[in-house]
């Protein structure tokens, strides 16, 4: 924690909660043992980033790919997810943390769906962090979804082509109004994206642990904002300009 720079913290921090199935399988459980300590970790991660100050946690809980696991896989976690919006709603609220969520929404089931939209409603209010979850999400298909978007008002006579620029664009975005996450960071040693963000994380910065999900925890979480702090965030520029001693 003393290593910890209280004025140079993430605003934003994305995470792919990656490795329940390998913690699973390393104590010979089922795969769903992995998913239900992996919410015990979620709500330590979830608790730290709040204490410490961080403005928005954004976590990838299931991805658009992750449709295709086998269906009990598939009705476990949905079944988990809808459980921690139920039991954590109220602590939200109390702890003044909004929720929000980004994804194919429409895709979960109608009662997932339903509790989530709840959970959001309840939270509106809240102005502390914003814990924005990940569902059936797709960086690519948030990208679609966004052209369809600009295309729909385009023919409303809403937007020129001219008017599109990057800050435009981004309104289209199911993350509009979230800033871009300042640190990414990967559980479980994959140095891949798995279709996380991808417009988003242009200039974001990576951190890879081969931890596995389950037993991240706020210490870990602290060491990965202690390496965020130690990089120089360049944005293209020379080192020189950054310090002042090059215009
Ligand atoms: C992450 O753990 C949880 C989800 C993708 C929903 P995994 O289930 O992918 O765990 P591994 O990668 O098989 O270990
Ligand atoms: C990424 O993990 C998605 C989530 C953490 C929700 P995956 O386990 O699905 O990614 P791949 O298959 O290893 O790329
Ligand atoms: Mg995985």
């Amino acid at each position: 924690m003393e290593e910890i720079d209280k004025e140079n913290l993430p605003r934003h921090i994305a995470i792919i909660m990656d490795g329940n199935g390998r913690w699973a399988k390393k104590k010979n459980l089922n795969r769903i043992s992995g998913h239900i300590k992996g919410v015990n970790a979620v709500r330590e991660i979830v608790t730290a980033c709040r204490e410490l100050g961080i403005k928005v946690l954004t976590l990838y809980a299931f991805s658009v790919e992750n449709w295709r696991r086998p269906k009990d896989e598939v009705a476990a976690l949905m079944g988990l997810l809808e459980e921690y919006l139920l039991k954590e709603r109220e602590e939200m609220i109390q702890n003044n943390i909004r929720l929000s969520a980004i994804g194919r929404l429409e895709d979960l089931p109608l009662d997932v769906w339903n509790t989530l939209k709840e959970a959001i409603k309840m939270t509106e209010q809240c102005n502390g962090m914003i814990l924005n979850l990940a569902l059936s999400y797709g960086g690519r298909s948030e990208i679609l979804h966004a052209i369809q978007g600009i295309l729909s008002d385009f023919q409303k006579g809403k937007v020129k082509p001219e008017e599109i620029n990057l800050q435009r664009f981004s309104q289209y975005l199911w993350t509009r109004g979230i800033p871009d996450p300042d640190l990414l960071i990967r559980t479980s040693g994959e140095f891949r994206i798995s279709n996380f963000l991808l417009w988003q994380i242009a200039y974001t910065e990576l951190y890879v642990t081969e931890t596995l999900w389950p037993d991240f925890n706020r210490k870990e979480l602290l060491k990965a904002i202690a390496d965020y702090q130690s990089r120089e965030r360049r944005f293209g520029l020379t080192s020189e300009q950054l310090n002042g001693r090059e215009e």
